[in-house]
C-alpha cells in the first residue's frame, strides 16, 4: 500500500510517502517545510501568516515528496490528511488540498486526527513498537506537544480512550511560554532543554509539580509557568541563573508526566507504554522515561518514536492512514472538513 500523508496543522507544511506491507511501514520520503524562522520574530505562531505560508508551500512540498519517493501519483493507493485538531486556517489548506487531489486523482481519502498521527509515529520502520512485540494492547500513550497533553489508552488499532488530559496549558505550550518569560525565543522546548543541560549540580530553586498527587490522570501546567514568573521576579540575579531555572522547570514537567504515566500504566495493566508528540523530542524526558518504566514496570514494552518523527511531520499521518486504510475507514472527500477542535 502506498500512502501520501499531508500535514498542515500548525506551522509545518509537510508531505510524506509511506509504503506499507504486512504492518511493516517504510517511509520513502518525509518533506517538511518549517515556518519557525518566520514566526520566531513574533514569539509564537501567527495563524494568518501560517495559513498563507501553507498555501505557498503545500503543492511544491507534495511534489517533492512524490519525486523523492520515486512514486507517481497513479501508484498511490490512499491520501491521508491531518484534518484536526490545530489552527483552523492552517488545517483548511492541507485538508482542501487533499480533497482536491483525491477528486482529481481519483484516490480514496482518510482524515487523520493529528494526535492520532503522533501516536502512530511509534509504528514506523525499525523504531516501530511492533519490532519489540506484537502483543502490545492495551497500550498506554503519553502524548505531549504544544497543542495537546493526554494519556490515551489504546485497546486496539483505531480504538482509544482518553484517561487524562490537561485542564489548561499543554506541556509544550508551557515550555514555549516559559522560554518567552526567560527571554529565550520560540519554540521554547528545544531552547530550554539545551539550557538545562548546561546546569550541573543541585538546584536551590523549588518549582511546584502541579497535580502530581491528584487522584485522576489530568494535568495542569499553567500554574507552573506563573510560579516561574514569581521566582524570577523575586530573583534580581535570575539572568545569570538561566540554565538552573531551565533545569528545574524542565524537571518539574518531567516529574509530573512520568509519575502519572507510571500510575496509569499500573492501574490499566498496560502491556506497552509509548511516548508521542513534539515534547517527546526532549532528550531528558526520553532518557528518564526509559529508566522509570524499566524500574517500575519491568514487564511493560516501552517505545519512543525516532526523533525525526516526534515534532510535526507527515510520515506519522501516513502511518495512521495505513491502519485506517486496513480497516477500510475511508472518508467521502465531499464531506471531509477541517475541524480545529477534533477529538478522537
Ligand atoms: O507536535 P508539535 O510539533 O506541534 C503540536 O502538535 O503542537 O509540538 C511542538 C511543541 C512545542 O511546544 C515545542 O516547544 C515542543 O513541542 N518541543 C519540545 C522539544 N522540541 C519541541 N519540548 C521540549 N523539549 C524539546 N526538545
Ligand atoms: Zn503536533
Amino acid at each position: 500500500m502506498l500512502i501520501l500523508g499531508i500535514e498542515t496543522s500548525c506551522d509545518e507544511t509537510a508531505a510524506s510517502v509511506l509504503e506499507g506491507k504486512n504492518n511493516n511501514l517504510k517511509i520513502l520520503s518525509n518533506i517538511i517545510s518549517s515556518q519557525i524562522n518566520i514566526h520566531k520574530q513574533w514569539g509564537g505562531v501567527v495563524p494568518e501568516i501560517a495559513a498563507r505560508e501553507h498555501v505557498i508551500h503545500i503543492l511544491p512540498v507534495i511534489e517533492e515528496a512524490l519525486t523523492k519517493a520515486k512514486v507517481k501519483k497513479d501508484d498511490l493507493n490512499v491520501i491521508a490528511v491531518a484534518n484536526g485538531p490545530g489552527l483552523i486556517t492552517s488545517l483548511i489548506v492541507g485538508t482542501e488540498t487533499a480533497k482536491t487531489l483525491s477528486y482529481a486523482w481519483q484516490k480514496p481519502i482518510i482524515g487523520i486526527n493529528h494526535v492520532e498521527g503522533h501516536i502512530y509515529a511509534n509504528f514506523i520502520g525499525k523504531d516501530s513498537i511492533l519490532e519489540k512485540s506484537k502483543n502490545i494492547f492495551p497500550a498506554l500513550i503519553l502524548t505531549v506537544s504544544g497543542g495537546h497533553n493526554m494519556l490515551v489508552l489504546m485497546k486496539d488499532y483505531n480504538e482509544y480512550k482518553i484517561i487524562g488530559e490537561t485542564r489548561d496549558d499543554a506541556a509544550g505550550e508551557t515550555f514555549d511560554k516559559a522560554a518567552q518569560l526567560l527571554g529565550l525565543g520560540y519554540p521554547g522546548g528545544p531552547i530550554i532543554s539545551k539550557m538545562a543541560k548546561k546546569f550541573k549540580g543541585k538546584t536551590t530553586i523549588n518549582l511546584p509539580r502541579p497535580m502530581i498527587n491528584s487522584k485522576d490522570f489530568d494535568f495542569s501546567f499553567s500554574g507552573l509557568k506563573t510560579a516561574l514568573l514569581y521566582e524570577i521576579e523575586k530573583d534580581k540575579n535570575y539572568k545569570n541563573r538561566i540554565p538552573e531555572y531551565c533545569y528545574e522547570f524542565q524537571q518539574a514537567i518531567i516529574d509530573v508526566l512520568l509519575h502519572k504515566t507510571i500510575k496509569a500504566g499500573k492501574k490499566y495493566k498496560a502491556k506497552s507504554i509509548m511516548l508521542a508528540g513534539g515534547v517527546s523530542a526532549n532528550l531528558e524526558l526520553r532518557k528518564q522515561m526509559i529508566s522509570v518504566v524499566k524500574n517500575n514496570l519491568p514487564d511493560v514494552i516501552f517505545n519512543i518514536p525516532n526523533l525525526r518523527y516526534t515534532t510535526d511531520n507527515a510520515a506519522m499521518v501516513a502511518s495512521a492512514g495505513y491502519w485506517k486504510a486496513k480497516d477500510k475507514k475511508f472518508d467521502d472527500w465531499q464531506k471531509l472538513k477541517a475541524n480545529c477542535n477534533a477529538k478522537f
